[in-house]
């Protein structure tokens, strides 16, 4: 019996008995001091509609038994017959009896004694207050106005049609009735609710096809539930429908942005308790457009795993968001897993495990992703990012790349870029150079930056003809340095005895005045900017290697000595493993490359301090000597395949990020590191870059 329908029964009754009490006595103030009105309104319609209306306890019991008693002093002594006095004493019986057990009993009641339960049970019938108060009614109306008048015939009509009102079967069948008659839309009825998931999913079992309307997966519906607060009509979307021991079931995730979604669509305040109506004006496809699907378990701070259920298609890199405690968090997809959930009676359930990796909050201001240190709750909808605003970038600043398919910015600071250095990384064909050369053009433009190439493929000298680059060795010194070279190895070769030591110290200094001189003129020159190292015209590779060595020795000392005065220089290594190889891979030529490597590592290791910086560009990692590539604070890496190249990132990205690399398509590259405004890992990809030069 709802609390609607005792309310209007209870005032229907009042007034009844009111009018009818009225009509007889003519006077209200009459009616009152009747013993058989005050049992009938206090007793009888007040504590069995308000007090009791499903059932009475003891102490309930012994209310109605005190109740009663004070309206039999209502009676008037000349009507205190042997009936009145049987009533005293059931009364009398009910008070002390009901107050006893309502001490006695610890338990719930088929745990306590026999006679116990015989006793409250017996009491709880006799001394609710239909009964004790029926027979008060009906023996103080025949009373006053004896079984053969008028006035007893409404009464007991009265006392017969609230009774059959009162009962709790006739209640549940009126109020059906009424419902069904209120509601038009009866029709959409599609099922029944059969349990709650979490507090935003509920299970619904439908109805047989030919008795609802047709329902197709993310339909709308609404319903009351009838265990929460009542009357509030919620609504929600099918998330999933499945069978289950031959009949079809759904799943309906509720949650504040359905109902503001479908706010215009007025609510059905008349549907029935549990029963899912179909929404059928709702066309939204806005919420659709970027609902991915739910978080499921398992899930922990830095990786959600969601269950992906939705019209839209889901990407590795793709960026969505959760939101939960007033913040929207982002997340990037890293996988996506086939599962099967083994159902009742061999029934199945496949579904789409996706799993994404925390990158956080965005600062809107900053433009950067900060961590947030908290999970979201099971169930929570997730979907793809809605845009962001362009914001201008910052002095020294550099956008790479977006978060792919949005417009969330990967930022790249310069100056710590080249002075923390970095390495690029990735299998051959990936785009490592054409994105390198980019950031060179990019960090010529803030013009604060010179660049010395290393490049023995050639591929830079063409792709920059565009650009003024200049050798910071002309021709006529190179050929020098390497007569020099010629002229040291030879003294070398012989005995030490018969060496010239003199030649090999003057020739030494020659080299080291022209590399000396050549460098200071191009650190100090504001025309030269960029210079390219490539693969001289020599057949001895000992001496490349010398030469090279001896560059860099002396660009430190010169870096050394003029300890910030001059303009930042980023030395780039374009297949960094011919100039800086690994020990184990250098091959016979080792002391010479060996030698290389000393002087290259000098500047990774404190280049920092002196304004001079590396761009490392290798294939993989393995070759690569692990003392340079481990002073590279900032990685983008691109495709890797081999498990060595894998391993070491995953120092970078973790292990969830590194996973990836083997599949990342074309233009896509994980980002990490000190020079990245945002310092989580996350994948992104580069803008296509048109070279102006082809080669
Ligand atoms: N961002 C880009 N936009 C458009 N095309 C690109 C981009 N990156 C790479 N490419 C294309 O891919 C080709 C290979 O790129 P790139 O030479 O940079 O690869 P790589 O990683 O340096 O390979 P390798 O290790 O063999 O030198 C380029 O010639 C270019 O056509
Ligand atoms: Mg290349």
């Amino acid at each position: 019996m709802s609390k609607k329908y005792r309310f209007i029964l209870f005032v229907i009754s009042i007034l009844l008995l009111l009018v009818i009490s009225i009509c007889i006595n003519k006077s209200i103030l009459l009616s009152i001091s009747q013993f058989w009105l005050s049992s009938g309104i206090l007793l009888l319609i007040l504590l069995s509609l308000i007090d009791q209306p499903h059932f009475s306890k003891d102490a309930n019991i012994f209310v109605n038994a005190i109740t009663a008693s004070i309206s039999l002093l209502l009676v008037a002594p000349k009507d205190q017959d042997w009936i009145f006095w049987l009533f005293v004493s059931f009364v009398g019986y009910l008070v002390i009896s009901s107050y006893a057990l309502f001490w006695i009993r610890n338990n719930p009641l088929n745990e306590e004694l026999k006679i116990v339960q015989l006793f409250s049970r017996l009491n709880r019938i006799l001394g609710k207050p239909e009964t004790l108060f029926s027979s008060f009614f009906l023996w103080g109306a025949i009373k006053q106005f004896g079984l053969q008048s008028n006035e007893i015939i409404p009464l007991f009509w009265y006392w017969l049609i609230f009774m059959i009102f009162n009962m709790p079967q006739v209640a549940e069948i009126i109020e059906s009735f009424l419902s069904v008659q209120a509601t038009k839309t009866d029709k959409n009825i599609l099922g029944m609710i059969f349990g709650v998931q979490s507090k935003n999913t509920f299970l619904v079992k439908l109805f047989p096809v030919n008795q609802r309307p047709v329902l197709r997966l993310f339909d709308f519906v609404e319903f009351k539930y009838s265990v929460e607060e009542r009357n509030y009509v919620r609504r929600g979307m099918v998330f999933d429908i499945y069978w289950l021991n031959e009949e079809q079931w759904i799943k309906v995730l509720t949650n504040k942005e359905i109902e503001v979604m479908l706010d215009s669509i007025p609510k059905n305040e008349l549907i029935r308790y549990d029963a899912v109506y179909k929404i059928s004006e709702s066309n939204s496809t806005e919420y659709l457009k970027r609902f991915l699907g739910i978080i499921s378990e398992n899930s922990i701070i830095g990786k959600i795993r969601f269950i992906y259920n939705s019209r839209v298609k889901a990407m590795e890199g793709q960026l969505i968001e959760v939101s939960f405690n007033d913040e929207t968090v982002l997340y990037q997809i890293l996988e996506g897993t086939t599962k099967v959930e083994q159902l009742e009676n061999k029934n199945q359930f496949g579904y789409i495990m996706g799993e994404a990796i925390q990158l956080g909050t965005w600062n809107k201001e900053r433009c950067q992703f900060e961590q947030y240190g908290w999970v979201p709750p099971i169930n929570t909808p997730v979907y793809t990012v809605s845009d962001i605003e362009d914001k201008k970038l910052e002095k020294g600043e550099l956008l790479v790349g977006y978060i792919p398919d949005t417009k969330y910015p990967v930022i790249l600071n310069m100056d710590l870029a080249i002075t923390h250095h970095m390495a690029i990384l990735g299998v051959t064909g990936t785009g490592k150079s054409v994105f390198s050369r980019n950031l060179i053009r990019q960090y010529l433009t803030y013009n604060d930056t010179k660049i010395i190439i290393v490049d023995f493929t050639g591929e830079y000298a063409k792709v920059f003809s565009d650009i003024k680059t200049t050798n910071i060795i002309n021709s006529t010194d190179e050929t020098t340095i390497y007569e020099k070279f010629e002229i040291v190895n030879n003294e070398l070769e012989k005995f030490p005895n018969q060496q010239n030591k003199e030649l090999i110290k003057t020739s030494n200094n020659e080299i080291t005045t022209i590399l000396n001189r050549s460098l200071n003129t191009f650190i100090s020159d504001q025309s030269q900017m960029v210079s390219i190292i490539e693969l001289p015209d020599v057949s001895n590779s000992q001496n490349i290697l010398e030469y090279t060595k001896r560059l860099f020795k002396e660009l430190f000392k010169i870096a050394k000595d003029n300890k910030g005065r001059m303009k930042k220089i980023c030395i780039v290594l374009e297949e960094a493993h011919t100039v800086v190889p690994e020990w184990n891979f250098s091959g016979e030529s080792n002391k010479a490359s060996q030698n290389v490597l000393n002087s290259i590592a000098q500047i990774a290791l404190q280049g920092r301090k002196y304004n001079v910086g590396l761009l490392v560009i290798a294939q993989r990692t393995a070759n690569v000597s692990k003392t340079i590539l481990t002073q590279c604070n900032t990685v983008v890496s691109f495709q890797e395949y081999d498990k060595t190249s894998v391993d070491f990132l995953s120092n970078y990205f973790g292990d969830e990020m590194a996973s990836v690399l083997p599949t990342l398509r074309f233009r896509r590259a994980i980002a990490a590191g000190k020079a990245f405004k945002s310092n989580v890992p996350m994948i992104f990809e580069v803008p296509n870059i048109e070279e102006k030069w082809k080669l």
